[in-house]
């Protein structure tokens, strides 16, 4: 009697069949993954490319400046009261992250005030009170700041004043900014503006 294998050998057409249903696997594999992976890669080249604007707004007339490094231009000289009074400017740039661009996004705020020193010498001071991070504001008599949250009161100078019989919980003067010397020169406000961490007795860049 011939034994019958216990295993009987596949067809040809069993063969076939199999060998299609693993190319139609193939194929759809591929055709899943070729377009995933060309839609990371353009993303990340995407990502790596994006220039960081270096346009900043223009306070005063709404037209782009081309900028000047990193500074972001404020405002003319002549935007400024000339009796020393501060008047505040909102800070708009681009800004962009990963995803997102934002153009003429307002960032901060400053005071800026002339001095006595001589024609176009400015003042430009951070307007976040360095105790907590509120806004200061002049005071009514315009002769100072003042921060409406804990009291902190500081004078045109930005330096820290303690009013009789009241503490200044701020543990710093007013952080101020350095102007681009060209620009003022030309009279134009310019400056690397950026926040700073507050409770600190140094002025330290927050990051
Ligand atoms: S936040 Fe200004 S005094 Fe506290």
């Amino acid at each position: 009697m011939k034994n019958e294998p216990s295993h009987p050998r596949p067809s040809e057409d069993d063969r076939r069949n199999a060998l299609t249903a693993i190319g139609a696997l193939i194929t759809g594999f591929l055709g899943a993954i070729i377009p995933a992976g060309v839609g990371v890669v353009t993303l990340l080249d995407s990502l790596r490319q994006r220039p960081k604007p270096r346009a900043f707004r223009d306070n005063n007339s709404g037209v782009n400046s081309s900028g000047t490094g990193d500074y972001v231009r404020i405002a003319h000289v002549d935007a400024v009261p000339p009796d020393g009074q501060p008047r505040r400017f909102t800070v708009r740039m681009d800004q962009v992250d990963a995803w997102n661009f934002t153009a003429d996004y307002p960032v901060g705020a400053v005071y800026v005030r002339r001095t006595k020193e001589g024609e176009g010498k400015v003042q430009v001071f951070h307007s976040t009170c360095p105790h907590a991070g509120c806004s200061v504001a002049p005071s009514v008599d315009g002769q100072a700041f003042h921060c409406p949250c804990h009291n902190s009161a500081f004078d045109l100078e930005g330096k820290r004043v303690v009013k009789t019989g009241k503490e200044n919980p701020s543990p710093r003067d007013l952080d101020q900014f350095d102007c681009d010397p060209e620009k003022l020169a030309e009279g134009e406000i310019w400056i690397r503006f950026q926040n700073f961490e507050t409770g600190e007795e140094e002025k330290k860049p927050m990051l």
